[in-house]
C-alpha cells in the first residue's frame, strides 16, 4: 500500500504539466447516481447480461429500454458534485489535461469540463441501429425504443455494452495520454472493466505516477504511487484546490 500523504500528492499534481484523469461510477456516487458494483450497486440487483448487451436488447428491447429510461430519469435529477467541479479547476490550470470517464451520466460536461472522453458512451444519446445516426435524447418514460427520424430504423441507447468496441479513437487517445502524462489520477472505479481499467497499468509501466482515489483499496492500489481513501467529493477538492 503506498504511503504518500495528501500533501505530497498535492505537490505532484501541482508540479505536473500533463495529467490524465480517469473516472468511474464512484465519482458520481456523491451526486446520487448508483454505482454498478458494491453495496447498492446496480449489478447487485440485475444481471448485466440481461440489460447491458446487444443480445439482451435484441431479445427484449422494451425491458432494456425501460432500464435505461429509469436511469435517465434518475440521472436527470442529479447534479455534479465537488469532485466534478474540482476537475474543472484542474483542467483550467494544467497545461496538458485529459479527462477520460467510464461514466455515461454526462456530469463532467455539466460541471464544465471541456475535454472529456466518454469511453462508454453517453446515456442521453440514442443511435440508429440501421443508419448509425446519433442524436441527443433527454426524454424518458417512453414504453418502447424510438425510431430514427432520418431512416425510420430502430434506435438504441448511445452507450457501450459488454462485448462491444469503444467509440473510435477514444481508447487510443486515453492510452496516449496515459503514456505521456506525468501523472494519471484514477477516481472512483473498481478497475475491473477493460480496456479502461488498463490505463492505470499502462501509465505505471511507462514509469509515470499513478494516484488512486477510492472508498476502498482496489487491486490497482498494489502498484500505485499514491492512494487516498475516501469519498471523491471530499478527497478530489482537497487534492486540487
Ligand atoms: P463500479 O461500480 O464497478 O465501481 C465503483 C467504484 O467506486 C468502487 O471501487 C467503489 O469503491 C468506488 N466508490 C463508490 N463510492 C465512492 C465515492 N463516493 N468516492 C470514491 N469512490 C467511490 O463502477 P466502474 O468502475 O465505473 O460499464 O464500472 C466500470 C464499468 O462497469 C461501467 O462503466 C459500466 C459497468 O458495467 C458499462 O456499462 C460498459
Amino acid at each position: 500500500m503506498p504511503s504518500s500523504s495528501l500533501l505530497e500528492i498535492r505537490g505532484w499534481i501541482h508540479d505536473a504539466s500533463a495529467i490524465l484523469v480517469m473516472t468511474g461510477a464512484g465519482i458520481s456516487a456523491d451526486s446520487g447516481v448508483p454505482t454498478f458494483r458494491g453495496a447498492g450497486g446496480l449489478w447487485r440487483q440485475h444481471r448485466p447480461e440481461e440489460l447491458a448487451t446487444a443480445e439482451a436488447f435484441a431479445r427484449d428491447p422494451a425491458l432494456v429500454w425501460a432500464w435505461y429510461d429509469w436511469r435517465r430519469s434518475l440521472i436527470s435529477g442529479c447534479a455534479p458534485n465537488a469532485a466534478h467541479q474540482a476537475l474543472v479547476a484542474l483542467e483550467e490550470r494544467c497545461p496538458r489535461f485529459l479527462l477520460a470517464t467510464q461514466n455515461v451520466d454526462g456530469l463532467h460536461g455539466l460541471a464544465g469540463s471541456r475535454d472529456v472522453i466518454e469511453l462508454h458512451g453517453a446515456i442521453f444519446t440514442t443511435r440508429c441501429q440501421r443508419c448509425g445516426a446519433s442524436r441527443e435524447d433527454r426524454s424518458f418514460s417512453r414504453a418502447a425504443p424510438p425510431r430514427c427520424a432520418a431512416c425510420g430504423g430502430p434506435e438504441r441507447p448511445g452507450v457501450v455494452w459488454f462485448g462491444e468496441s469503444l467509440p473510435v479513437g477514444a481508447m487510443e487517445r486515453a492510452a496516449d495520454a496515459a503514456l505521456t502524462s506525468d501523472l494519471t489520477l484514477i477516481i472512483g472505479t473498481s478497475g475491473v472493466v477493460y480496456p479502461a481499467a488498463g490505463l492505470a497499468e499502462l501509465a505505471h509501466r511507462a514509469g509515470k505516477r499513478v494516484v488512486i482515489v477510492n472508498l476502498d483499496p482496489i487491486e490497482q492500489v498494489g502498484f500505485a504511487d499514491g492512494f487516498l481513501q475516501g469519498r471523491a467529493a471530499d478527497v478530489v477538492p482537497a487534492l486540487v484546490d
